[in-house]
């Protein structure tokens, strides 16, 4: 009862629906959700059926007062044994055959599939790159999608072991460093915003190492990827114009414009978040922290103490040069 207390404890922190594998929001959650409920349901039947014998057991032979003698030694019972060596085996052939299928059945190859959006995923410490290789579209951090549509992912790591996780969706892919690509597949149903998450330790960072699935209708999801490959203007201030181009676009890309070493930075300011990791309040759902603007000041200023590890340096610009390039990412917003 303690562990079945516990269990129901720890599964309720997964309430968010954005972020819970317990409510699946697309056919490959459902499936692996499926599993869930099946192995679940057995282990409760079993811990159920252990417990009312034991309970019995103890209160039908326990000691009475008085009651010197020693119960009959038994030693090995060929039949009991046996029970309880077929019982397991049928459970776990009743688990093992639904999981072996569902490993085969979403291990599909969709990477050929000419209706489905190929992605691929490479993961860095301590942020995600999404490239979009048939639609020459690149972009980090939020992964926009159509929905009901197959979304076929080949996730590599630019440098450790990381995992790629969409608890509502899909999950989850190791990311294997030595050049291994690995492959998966999944659909969102409905439009929405869904939590992602890296699932495997790879740093002081890795808790922070975010992302999100933005589900959207397929005529906007053709509006973003042709909004994300208008050209870009610079700032209009020739200082800041300098300035960015000597600080920021020698590792990051806006647009048509800069390097794509590190997150590409176009429509950031559409975005949910700075980092990963600050809110933006412009974004109603997950409300609690800053504005666009506001938050991108907090991460040029500081990066590490946003995120430790992080590979954004202190940049060495005056509080107005700051200032002044927050307010012009916060306003490289897309239309879709
Ligand atoms: Cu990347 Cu944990």
């Amino acid at each position: 009862l303690p562990l079945l207390a516990g269990m129901v404890l720890l599964l309720s922190a997964c309430g968010r629906a954005d972020l819970s594998t317990l409510r699946p929001q697309g056919p490959v959650a459902e499936e692996q959700f499926g599993l869930m409920k099946l192995t679940i349901t057995i282990m409760v039947v079993v811990v159920l059926i252990v417990f009312v014998i034991a309970g019995y057991v103890i209160i039908r032979y326990r000691r009475r007062p008085g009651d010197k003698s020693i119960p009959v030694q038994v030693e090995g019972n060929h039949k009991l044994e046996i029970i309880w060596t077929v019982i397991p085996i049928i459970l776990l052939i009743i688990v093992g055959i639904p999981t072996v299928n569902s490993v085969f059945g979403l291990a599909k190859d969709y990477t050929k599939d000419p209706n489905a959006v190929q992605i691929n995923v490479t993961a860095h410490q301590y942020w995600w790159e999404f490239e979009y290789p048939n639609l020459g579209v690149k972009t980090a951090q939020e992964l926009l999608i159509p929905e009901g549509t197959i979304i076929s992912v080949e996730a590599k790591t630019a440098d450790v072991l990381h995992s790629f996780w969409i608890p509502s969706l899909a999950g989850k892919v190791d990311t294997n460093p030595g050049g291994n690509v690995n492959r998966m597949y999944f659909k969102a149903d409905h439009t929405g915003v869904f939590l992602g998450k890296c699932a495997e330790l790879c740093g002081p960072s890795h808790s922070l190492m975010d992302f999100k699935v933005k589900v959207v209708d397929k005529a906007s999801f053709d509006r973003w990827v042709a909004a994300m490959k208008n050209p870009v203007a610079l700032p209009e201030d020739q200082e800041i114009a300098t300035v960015l181009n000597k600080q920021c676009l020698t590792c990051h890309a806006i647009g048509d414009k800069g390097v794509q070493l590190y997150p590409n930075l176009t429509g950031i300011g559409s975005r949910e978040s700075v980092g990963g990791k600050l809110i933006n309040t412009d974004q109603p759902e997950y409300a609690n922290e800053g504005s666009v603007e506001e938050n991108l000041k907090t991460w040029i200023k500081d990066p590490q103490a946003v995120k430790p590890g992080t590979l954004m340096p202190k940049v060495d610009l005056t509080d107005q040069q700051i200032d002044a390039i927050a307010k012009y990412l916060a306003g490289l917003k897309l239309d879709y």
